[in-house]
């Protein structure tokens, strides 16, 4: 019997070393340490022994018993370090590789000049406004004074959207909706984007922007008109800028007016980008007509007001010395990243 019991020790050994996972291993256990396993089976026929052989050989069997239970925890735990290992070295980082750099976006330089304008009018205490881009003819038109054979509608032609509903032709809409919807005093600016059928080149786009301006109170005059647009200009293109208004002409302000700037990049002695004039206009404004104060329910008799049409992309070319106003709408990223 005692030679049965190590012939199961070396089985049991031989089956342990040769085992590959941790069910190989199990299954060992139970072959020889199960319920039914062989060496429980001798253990259970140590009745038969006589009482010299019973000591000895039971000492035998528990000796062999608690070595296979250690050979087995023993090679339970190679295995799972085994299998640590290969997860760590599969897992591996290699921490000199390059790291992914996120981009970080940045603004538009037509928003940020378009910051930089809503700063200078909100600390002169104007409030920002908005208005859509979809109008109809009345807001874009009719209301300000332009009626369906006004000759004006000429240089705006459009995009229409059935009879009435067009793509606005300028923010000009919104002083309409403002005044309809706000008793003065009224000081707001409202920037968007402006359509009209126009051909693409260096200075043209169908698609362009504009910030309007409306100020209606009692007592304003075209002096107040002066003052806040030379603000204007000293602050964005600087203090040494001259400023220039032209007597001009549309059909919902008047006396109207075309402000030029002296050329920032030449200082006004002449050169490409202000076609040797020296000036560059920025901007078309006006007193109000007092028939488009009528329209909207203000009384021109006690109100007045004045309003301008700054264009946004003109001020973003010039401030940034920008060739082609193409550039703007490209969205080419080796271009935006300048700024
Ligand atoms: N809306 C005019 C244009 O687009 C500009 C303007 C605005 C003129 C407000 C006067 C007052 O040409």
């Amino acid at each position: 019997m005692q030679d049965l019991i190590m012939q199961i020790f070396n089985d049991a050994t031989a089956a342990i070393s040769t085992a590959q996972t941790e069910q190989d291993i199990e299954a060992v256990r139970i072959k020889y340490l199960g319920k039914n396993g062989e060496l429980t089976k001798i253990l259970k026929q140590m009745g038969t022994l006589s009482p010299e052989e019973r000591p000895v050989v039971g000492q035998l069997a528990n000796k062999v018993r608690q070595d296979i239970e250690k050979a087995i925890a023993d090679a339970k735990g190679a295995i799972k370090e085994k299998a640590l290992q290969l997860q760590l070295e599969a897992e591996r980082v290699d921490i000199t590789m390059p790291g992914i750099k996120h981009k970080i976006g940045g603004l538009h330089p037509l928003n940020i000049v378009l910051n930089d304008l809503i700063d200078i009018f909100v600390s002169m205490g104007f409030d920002v406004g908005d208005g859509p881009e979809v109008e109809t003819d009345y807001y874009n038109f009719e209301a300000l004074n332009v009626p369906a054979d006004h000759p004006a509608r000429d240089m705006q032609d459009t995009f229409y959207i059935g009879n009435n509903l067009l793509l606005r032709t300028q923010t000009s809409a919104a002083q309409i909706r403002t005044m309809e919807n706000h008793k003065p005093p009224i000081r707001i600016i409202c920037p968007g984007r402006v359509f009209r059928s126009d051909e693409v080149d260096a200075t043209h786009s169908p698609v362009f922007h504009q910030v309007e301006g409306l100020v209606v109170d009692k007592g304003i005059t075209m002096c107040d008109l002066k003052g806040t647009l030379e603000q204007f200009v000293h602050e964005i293109y600087g203090s040494e800028t001259k400023v220039q208004f032209r007597p001009s002409f549309f059909p919902f302000t008047e006396p109207s007016v075309e402000v030029d700037v002296s050329c920032p990049e030449c200082g006004g002695k002449g050169c490409h980008i202000c076609k040797d004039t020296g000036w560059i206009e920025i901007l078309g404004a006006g007193m109000v007509h007092p028939k488009v104060l009528s329209i909207c329910g203000i009384d021109p008799e006690v109100y007045s007001g004045f309003a301008f049409g700054v264009g946004l992309d003109r001020l973003t070319t010039t401030r940034y010395k920008i060739s082609d106003i193409r550039l703007l709408f490209e969205n080419d990223l080796r271009f935006l990243e300048q700024f």
